[in-house]
């Protein structure tokens, strides 16, 4: 088969900067496609937060034209580098209105008003850019409503341009909640001719929906797990658009992420106080009490600790929590959470801090070394999401042996597999209906697990621990998948 040529967009890329788990799987997954052997380059917005000298990004000359449409071309700066230990490019899209900000789609709680002329600016950009480098590729990877625009822009602006004629689009869906919806105004900016404004395209309710064109263009769509991918085609989880999802059902794929256990391993992992892997767990157990003395809880072997790790929003499931909070505070035990997000939640929490001094430790901001300090030291792990297309920190979580308690939804059903009495054979513990009670009650179990079936607990963390994730197997699927759209643009 020949070598594919795959320009990777994403408006996140670990470690140059990262919001969620997009970031993560933009800066792993193309690794594993260049161990393929494919020619994958990537390109993302060069916010404030990118350090140009750590990362030793060079300007390159000339900088692009980027059509806007009614706003007439404006230019861009392209900086250069290597996604670090590779070499693989990575192109960053400079233009200090769109992007030299604090945030990377907002501050304060607020979106940035203009979200829908930097994110229609740098899809366009990404276009321009495969121009100038005279790329060809055979896929334009795009990755959620930030880059949706591509693949509208490869069917209209640029089908007949020779740079493209071999060039097919993959939209992948991180998560289906955000999808771009702006002010009809911005197809004038978006200039792919108004004839695309209906209901079949990218119109809806007399706005915009970027993510929507962009289902519609793409030659494939995918979720990051296959659950999602199902999920998605339901009124439940299809935010209003499962019945597109349906119609294009015919090209939608679900491909789970992998993690990179580079650097999610407990046995190598320099942020944790004491390294442990399967062999030896005396290490975890080191970890507990650093843990509990960094939030300020008492050193104790005895109680199990549950921690917490993510954006403190709805998806989270943290309603859920909150409703559940002084009943599992009833409990013996002790949670720990690191999170950012909503105002209340980032009040709520930390108020709980204060009212439960000695069982609920709470961390507001965001901080990887933390993160790991927390899936290495505590016992359990709690991910009570109402709908989560893959969800990575359960899988970090089982690496280091802390069992996940999830609600059983896209990727966390994908990924974890259910205690079952006596059975041992088990890595979480899973509940189905998104109410307190169900949390609580599964909770309950796995304490009970922890206090008085020791031996199948730690049967399970032995279970947790051998899984693998790897991207490789992902990279494979996307490869087959990548091969598919090329054949169909050549069929075409
Ligand atoms: P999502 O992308 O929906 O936020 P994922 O589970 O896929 O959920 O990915 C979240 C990623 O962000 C993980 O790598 C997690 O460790 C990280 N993360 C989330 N919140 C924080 C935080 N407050 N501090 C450090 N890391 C965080
Ligand atoms: C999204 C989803 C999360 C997924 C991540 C990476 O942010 O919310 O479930 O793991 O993207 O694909």
């Amino acid at each position: 088969m020949d070598k594919l040529r795959i320009l990777f967009a994403a408006s996140e890329i670990v470690p140059f900067a990262k919001s969620g788990g997009l970031a993560d799987v933009a800066g792993a997954l193309p690794k594993a496609l260049k161990a393929l052997g494919h020619d994958i380059r990537l390109v993302m917005p060069r916010y404030y937060v990118v350090d140009r000298e750590k990362f030793g990004l060079k300007l390159m000359e000339g900088g692009l034209g980027v059509p806007m449409g009614a706003m007439g071309e404006i230019w861009a700066g392209v900086y250069e580098g290597l996604l670090p230990g590779t070499e693989i490019p990575v192109y960053f899209i400079d233009h200090e209105g769109y992007f030299g900000r604090g945030g990377l789609y907002e501050e304060g709680g607020y979106s940035y008003l203009d979200n829908d002329n930097r994110f229609i600016f740098f899809s366009r950009a990404v276009m321009q850019l495969a121009k100038k480098l005279r790329f060809h590729p055979d896929v334009i990877h795009a990755n959620d409503w930030h880059t949706a625009a591509i693949p509208m822009m490869l069917n209209t602006h640029y089908a007949y341009d020779g740079d493209f004629a071999y060039s097919g689009s993959l939209l992948t869906i991180h998560n289906l909640q955000h999808q771009g919806r702006y002010y009809k105004g911005a197809m004038d900016v978006l200039d792919i001719g108004w004839e695309h404004f209906n209901a079949n395209e990218i119109e809806e309710y007399d706005g915009i929906n970027l993510l929507k064109g962009g289902i519609v263009h793409a030659d494939a769509i995918s979720t990051v797990s296959r659950r999602y991918a199902q999920e998605i085609r339901s009124a439940e989880f299809g935010w209003g658009l499962e019945a597109l999802i349906n119609n294009n059902s015919f090209k939608l794929h679900g491909i789970l992420n992998g993690v990179d256990y580079e650097e999610w391993n407990p046995a190598l992992d320099p942020f944790i106080a004491e390294t442990f892997d399967r062999g030896d767990m005396s290490g975890k157990q080191i970890c507990k009490r650093a843990l509990q003395h960094t939030f300020g809880l008492p050193h104790r072997d005895d109680v199990p600790l549950i921690g917490l790790v993510g954006r403190l929003v709805e998806q989270k499931g943290i309603e859920l929590i909150v409703h559940a909070i002084h009943a599992l505070m009833h409990m013996e035990i002790q949670i720990v959470l690191l999170g950012a997000g909503e105002l209340w939640a980032e009040h709520f929490f930390s108020d709980i801090a204060g009212r439960y001094p000695h069982k609920f430790g709470c961390y507001i901001g965001y901080r990887n070394d933390l993160a790991h300090q927390i899936e290495a030291g505590s016992d359990l792990f709690l991910m009570p999401s109402l709908f989560e297309p893959c969800g990575l920190n359960q899988i970090y979580s089982l690496r280091y042996g802390t069992l996940p308690i999830v609600r059983a939804t896209g990727g966390l059903d994908d990924t974890i597999e259910n205690y079952q009495n006596n059975a041992k054979d088990g890595t979480g513990f899973k509940f189905y209906d998104a109410t307190p009670d169900a949390l609580i009650n599964t909770v309950g179990w796995a304490v009970y697990t922890w206090y008085n079936e020791r031996e199948g607990f730690e049967q399970m963390q032995r279970n947790a621990m051998e899984r693998r994730f790897d991207w490789h197997h992902a990279a494979k699927e996307y490869e087959a998948l990548y091969y598919r759209i090329k054949a169909g643009r050549r069929g075409a």
